[in-house]
């Protein structure tokens, strides 16, 4: 694979929707991409193609519908390569909530009351209430790993203390929506199967950020969601073959599919492809082999785009951190330690002492430079944070669309909202 140099600006070129603009003129900076980041020309082009040439539905005996299942097909090859998952492994939903819904009902007929499910406090609620829920039915007992609140980690010694012979799920993110730390996925499957649990991940947040291998996870179960890494609203469910054949149930009877029931979306499909194919496009074009891999083809592209993506991430995170640092009474949460940020993403979360969130939020808003504040649904690890009342959190989702030149704005708007309170800038 050739290793031209990251060229940010060949891809954002890509992304016809970066060159929006205030009113005023101004363009908009798009940082908020953990809440859904923006989508490459591509993803226009397949969903204008899939209702131009393919819209119907499936098992019909015309071209448009012969059409549609190769749109179909195609999709579920190309997530099957991003997550390098067995064929017929990968299912589309609606998102990850609805599809982690369906997935822990269908889990609930092998549990019996006094069963133990893990789950963790760094967690989305996605990953949360449809297990507390799920135990509140079938009166399941609900254990919840801690974060260290040093440094928004989540406390592995206590997890492997919370396993007993009841745990029968361990239900945990990959890395967290809103301070970015990675948690260590391998070893919390391997301790859950140690236990004899079956293992959920939810890799919403990582997908755009590190290649994800199901196989080397050894995980049961894996979600994640399109919309997150440059896609269309939609979710993918990964499970173990036996296991989704096992658990597959709420279906209407003819359906041919145990878990994708009802007509999904088909344009969300064609889109999806077309995103899994712009991360195979900069592994082509700027890829990272790394370490060595037997993967080959387009799951060896998506692997060295994802890796080529990680240290230009990277490089953003140590520019934002080093100039967050310029700033009084400004206070990161999560990894901030130069030699620890393998385990973290580019998801940069802070207060400051002279604003709220919502109050910088809407000043950097106002300037054209978009990013989220509140607890963007994670509500546990905001509380454990001791955030609630203080309106959470300000989030910088640096992706691989972002530049240093959009950080150095941010930090320049927020210096003036600073200035405006009363703070001494150097
Ligand atoms: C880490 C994480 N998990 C789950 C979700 C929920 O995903 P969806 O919107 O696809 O239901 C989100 C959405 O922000 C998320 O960030």
């Amino acid at each position: 694979m050739t290793t031209k140099p990251y060229d940010v600006n060949a891809i954002r070129a890509r992304f016809p929707s970066l060159a929006n603009a205030l009113p005023d003129g101004r363009q908009l900076s798009f940082l908020d991409g953990p809440a859904g980041t923006q989508v490459p020309q591509a993803v226009i082009d397949a969903y204008r193609d899939f209702f131009l040439h393919a819209n119907a539905n499936s098992g019909g005996a015309f071209i448009t519908s012969q059409r549609q299942q190769q749109v179909e097909d195609d999709a579920h090859r190309a997530a099957e390569d991003l997550l390098n998952a067995p064929k017929e492994t990968v299912k589309f939903g609606a998102n990850m909530s609805t599809l982690n819904f369906q997935l822990s009902r269908s889990l609930a007929k092998s549990l019996k009351p006094g069963d133990e499910v893990i789950v963790s406090q760094l967690d989305h609620d996605a990953n949360y209430s449809p297990w507390l829920w799920l135990a509140e039915d079938f009166g399941l007992t609900l254990k919840v790993i801690p974060i260290r609140t040093s440094d928004a980690t989540l406390d592995i010694e206590a997890y492997a203390a919370l396993r007993s012979p009841r745990t029968k799920i361990v239900a945990v993110g990959m890395s967290s929506n809103a301070v970015g730390t990675i948690n260590p996925s391998k070893e919390i499957v391997r301790l859950a199967h140690e236990a004899g649990a079956l293992t959920v991940l939810d890799a919403v947040c990582s997908a755009p950020h590190y290649p994800i291998d199901v196989q080397a996870l050894d995980t049961d179960f894996l979600l994640c969601s399109p919309y997150k890494f440059y896609g269309p609203h939609a979710g993918l469910l990964y499970g173990k073959l036996p296991l989704l054949e096992r658990f597959g149930r709420y279906k209407v009877r003819p359906a041919h599919d145990l878990w994708e029931t009802g007509t999904p979306s088909f344009e969300g499909m064609a889109g999806t492809t077309a995103a899994i194919n712009h991360i195979a496009w900069i592994g082509r074009e700027f890829g990272h082999t790394g370490a060595p891999t037997p993967l080959t083809g387009r799951r060896a592209e998506i692997r060295a785009g994802l890796q080529a993506i990680t240290l230009y991430e990277r490089e953003l995170i140590v520019h934002l951190l080093d100039r967050l640092a310029e700033i009084p009474g400004v206070k990161v949460y999560g990894i901030t330690d130069r030699d620890q940020l393998d385990h973290r993403t580019s998801i940069v979360s802070f207060t400051m002492e002279w604003a709220t969130p919502t109050e910088a939020a809407t000043h950097l808003g106002a300037d054209g430079i978009q990013v989220w504040d509140g607890d963007f649904y994670a509500v546990n690890p905001v509380a454990a944070l001791g955030l609630t009342e203080r309106g959470g959190l300000l989030r910088v989702g640096l992706m691989s669309y972002n530049t240093a030149e959009e950080v150095d704005r941010l930090i320049a708007s927020l210096k003036e909202l600073a200035k405006a309170s009363g703070v001494q800038i150097g």
